[in-house]
């Protein structure tokens, strides 16, 4: 390999350890392997270890103007090449010997070579006029020597007479080189796109989780289901409105939903009572803020502590006078002054078993006389500059008198 040929390989290595597309990656390992040794055609075939089958990803051939696969949107329509014939292995197929033994083949002319069954280029040639040369075909090799595709390189050409000519046996090493790189860019893309897919997975499962969470108290309160849905929304449009980032205002869509979980564990004949609560009562109810505190403890995510922190401070007050600890203003987690907000609102819109619902604009009026005492100025300013979106949300079931919906619907 000179010198020359080793910069461009260093190059390549970086761009393909760079390149997040995958058929970008293919037309990128084609590209430079033809530019390297001045191939006229290019072929990378992908092995589908399922079907035991190689597939075709690029076709390239600039005498046949040809681009096929990759990123050109021409879907490549010859059939798979099998590695496998009624059990035997397919080694008359080069590329298929390739893919199985792992070794390089460098064919000068495969109208005189031995060994190899090359009816489908002549076949090609016939119908086409193209006259199939020089061939070097090589496996791609992932860093546990898994042979996870194969590039094939067709009619090698002297760079000043532009003839075909055999590949260079020392263009051999610099290719087996680049598809050794480019076999472990792609398996990192494939591992990468996996983990990330994992990961994806893993957060859906979670936020399913929270959402059962959520559910598990408006099971025993068949009132809260759709409350714990909106109210959720109301809480994260304003979270944006204070200019807490999406992934925040996520957090708080998916954290409030947790409010009232404390409720599973207030007795059903106080949290069901179809009536005004007596002091000592009232005194009990109070404790479903720190119950779902308890319950959201020492949680590692991120999700779980804001639901934590959400259930304590929700019935907090801005002038001090709520619930359980009696915090003041910026004492309140933000999370908490912006859920109280939103919980508050939700609630006095909803009629309840012992109350007639508030209208609209009785409501905004509960909510403008709150302001600066039940309620975080800011964040009641942020509720009125948002009330479209507020109302869009609220808008669909405001005629729910009384809301008896299966708990599921919250999620
Ligand atoms: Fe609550
Ligand atoms: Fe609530």
């Amino acid at each position: 390999m000179n010198s020359s040929h080793f910069k461009e390989l260093a190059q390549i290595g970086i761009a393909l350890s760079r390149e997040k597309d995958i058929n970008k990656l293919f037309e990128i390992i084609v590209d430079e392997a033809r530019s390297l040794t001045g191939a006229d055609g290019g072929t990378l075939y992908l092995i589908d270890k399922r079907k035991m089958q190689l597939r075709f990803e690029i076709l390239h051939n600039d005498t046949m103007k040809m681009r096929m696969g990759g990123t050109t949107g021409v879907e490549i329509t010859l059939p798979p090449v099998p590695l496998f014939n009624t059990g035997q292995p397919n080694y008359a197929n080069v590329s298929s010997y390739v893919a199985l033994t792992g070794t390089i083949v460098n064919v000068p002319d495969l109208y005189e070579a031995e060994g190899f069954d090359f009816t489908g280029a002549s076949m090609y040639d016939d119908r086409t006029g193209y006259r199939s040369q020089s061939m070097l075909v090589i496996p791609m090799k992932s860093h546990e020597d898994d042979v996870i595709g194969v590039l094939q390189l067709l009619n090698a050409r002297d760079p000043k007479s532009n003839k075909v000519i055999s590949f260079d046996p020392q263009s051999v090493d610099s290719i087996a080189s680049l598809a050794s790189q480019a076999a472990v860019a792609l398996t990192n893309r494939q591992l990468f796109e996996e983990l990330v897919e994992a990961k994806r997975r893993t957060e859906r499962a979670f936020l399913d989780t929270v959402q059962r969470l959520a559910i598990v108290a408006a099971y025993k309160d068949k009132e809260t289901a759709l409350h714990v849905k909106r109210m959720s929304r109301y809480s994260a449009i304003l979270a944006g409105g204070l200019c807490l980032s999406p992934a925040q205002a996520d957090i708080v869509l998916h954290g409030s939903q947790m409010h009232d979980v404390g409720k599973i564990g207030i007795p059903d004949a106080i949290l069901l009572k179809p009536a005004k609560l007596d002091a000592r009562e009232w005194d009990i109810m109070k404790q479903h803020t720190t119950i779902g505190g308890h319950m959201l403890s020492g949680s590692p995510s991120e999700l779980m502590q804001a639901g934590r922190t959400i259930a304590l401070s929700h019935h907090e007050r801005w002038d001090g006078s709520g619930y359980p600890k009696g915090l003041e203003k910026e004492d309140i987690p933000l999370l908490g002054r912006i859920c109280a907000v939103a919980d508050v609102f939700d609630a006095v819109t909803t009629r309840r078993p012992y109350r007639e619902a508030y209208s609209t604009q009785e409501a905004y009026k509960f909510l403008r006389e709150g302001r600066g005492k039940q309620f975080d100025p800011r964040v009641v300013d942020v509720f009125f500059a948002r009330l479209d979106e507020i109302v869009a949300i609220q808008k669909p079931s405001i005629h729910n008198s009384l809301i008896h919906t299966s708990a599921w619907e919250v999620a």
